[in-house]
């Protein structure tokens, strides 16, 4: 497979895949943001995307992919995997054609350990090529977060799976059938990955107690127009008619619900005004009523939302993280940034991940009032925040830093923009055109 036109690699559009893990951001608070914020595509919906390309001979394009360091970490797996990509900049966001023609080898292990998503990639390539070798997967450091249901799963579909030295090897030696499968949680990624695998596995396949976020959506609609039968799309049961050859197709990438809530946030605490394009309403989920209740005023507007609000306005509002249409865990951290500055205290329960309050150390460097017991946080509002040197663990956690950063008084430096960079593409110059007092370093 050969592209003509102005093809570009993936190196030459995407960053850099190994990160800048010694530059920081320099931020000073105070100023309201204005302006419009364009969303970019989600994260969590483009790197399930990318993998589902493995599935087909077929071309396979995608819209609206962010440029950010998880994608590329993926595209360079993709292409050690035969997957030849075709990258360009559109109106909107990134565009790239996927040709899967001749998918062999096997996934860099120091690349998988980098990015949880990319353990998505054992199933399919197993379901195409027969059999297929994935480190146990990295990411985020923000709980043990196991894989049991993703090869509990895969094993129901006929899959033999074997661990050894890290790696997990999982066979298809006489193909895989269609089986009757219940999540024991509904997890994302397991979802994700055992509806990928399924398309490939003779016959029907019911999957129950699936998850339901958007992104899993944003999937089952590629897939459909790739070819593959699916029922219930959108509902925790997924029924698929397996077997049948994949084909190309043209797919746009839904708007990071995550990055919405994360600038909508941004927005409000500096009391400013910010026109957000991309998102609805509904994309928020629960999220919509906590901010509304916490004072933040969004309206729906063609094309997007406007978020704003009087930042000494707002009132500290209990929640819970749960999944989709609960509210996002993923929200968790910049949720907390929103309650710092609020009246009164918010309790916040995490009940998706174990170790999800990393940024609650470094948001005390600041002055913030936050007692932490087992998966509950106590936030207790405080008239100011004061800068400090703080560091972003995971990618949410950075982010809930860099807001934080742009209420406090004086000088905040944000170091683990790696992190950051997984998640966000040009997140200081965009909070920056939104006239926000905010600088990135290399050191
Ligand atoms: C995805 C998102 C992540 C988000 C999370 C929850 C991507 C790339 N990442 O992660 O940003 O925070 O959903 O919304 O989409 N679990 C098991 N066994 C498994 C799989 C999961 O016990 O085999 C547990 C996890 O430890 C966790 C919970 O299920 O406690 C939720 O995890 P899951 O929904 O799988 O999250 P991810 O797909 O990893």
């Amino acid at each position: 497979m050969h592209f003509t036109g102005s093809a570009h690699s993936a190196r030459s559009v995407l960053p850099k895949p190994v990160g800048s893990p010694e530059d920081v951001l320099v931020l000073k608070g105070g100023r309201p943001l204005q302006g419009i914020w364009r969303v970019d595509g989600a994260k969590n919906a483009a790197l399930p995307l990318m993998v589902a390309t493995l599935l087909t001979d077929g071309l396979v394009t995608l819209t609206n992919l962010p440029g950010i360091l998880d994608v590329a970490v993926l595209a360079e797996l993709l292409s050690s995997l035969g997957v030849e990509q075709h990258w360009s900049y559109a109106e909107i966001g990134l565009r790239a054609t996927f040709a899967g023609v001749r998918v062999t080898g096997q996934p860099d292990p120091e690349g998988v350990r980098r990015m949880r998503a990319s353990f998505l990639i054992l199933g399919p390539l197993m379901a195409r090529t027969g059999i297929a070798t994935v480190a146990l997967p990295g990411g985020d450091a923000i709980g043990s977060r196991p894989v049991d249901i993703h090869l509990d799963g895969l094993r129901a579909l006929g899959a033999e799976i074997e661990m050894e030295h890290g790696l997990i090897t999982a066979r298809a030696p006489t193909g895989l059938k269609g089986a009757r499968y219940t999540l024991g949680f509904p997890s994302v990624g397991a979802t994700e990955h055992l509806v990928m695998t399924a398309t490939l596995a003779e016959g029907r396949t019911e999957l129950i107690n699936c998850a339901r976020e958007p992104e899993v959506t944003d999937l089952c609609r590629l897939l459909a127009a790739m070819g593959a039968k699916i029922d219930g799309i959108g509902t925790d049961r997924l029924t698929i008619h397996g077997g049948e050859r994949l084909g190309g197709a043209v797919h746009r990438t839904i708007p990071d619900r995550i990055e919405a809530g994360t600038i909508i946030v941004a927005a409000a605490v500096s009391g400013g005004r910010v026109e957000l394009r991309g998102p609805t309403l509904d994309d928020l989920g629960a999220a919509y009523s906590l901010l509304t209740a916490t004072g933040v005023r969004l309206t729906e507007v063609e094309g997007g939302l406007i978020a704003e609000a009087d930042a000494s306005g707002l009132i500290g509002t209990d929640f819970v993280t749960q999944p989709y249409p609960g509210v996002a865990t993923d929200l968790q951290p910049p949720l907390m940034a929103l309650m710092l500055r609020a009246a009164g205290s918010a309790r916040i329960d995490e009940t998706l991940f174990e170790n999800r309050f990393r940024h609650v150390d470094d948001l005390r460097r600041l002055g913030a009032d936050i007692t932490v017991r087992g998966r509950t946080a106590l936030v207790r509002g405080v008239p100011r925040l004061t800068g400090a040197p703080v560091r972003g663990t995971d990618v949410r956690a950075a982010s809930c830093l860099a807001i934080a950063g742009l209420m406090a008084e004086g000088e905040t430096i944000l170091e683990g923009l790696d992190h950051l960079d997984r998640g966000h593409a040009a997140f200081a110059e965009r909070l920056a055109a939104l006239g926000a007092d905010v600088t990135r370093h290399g050191r």
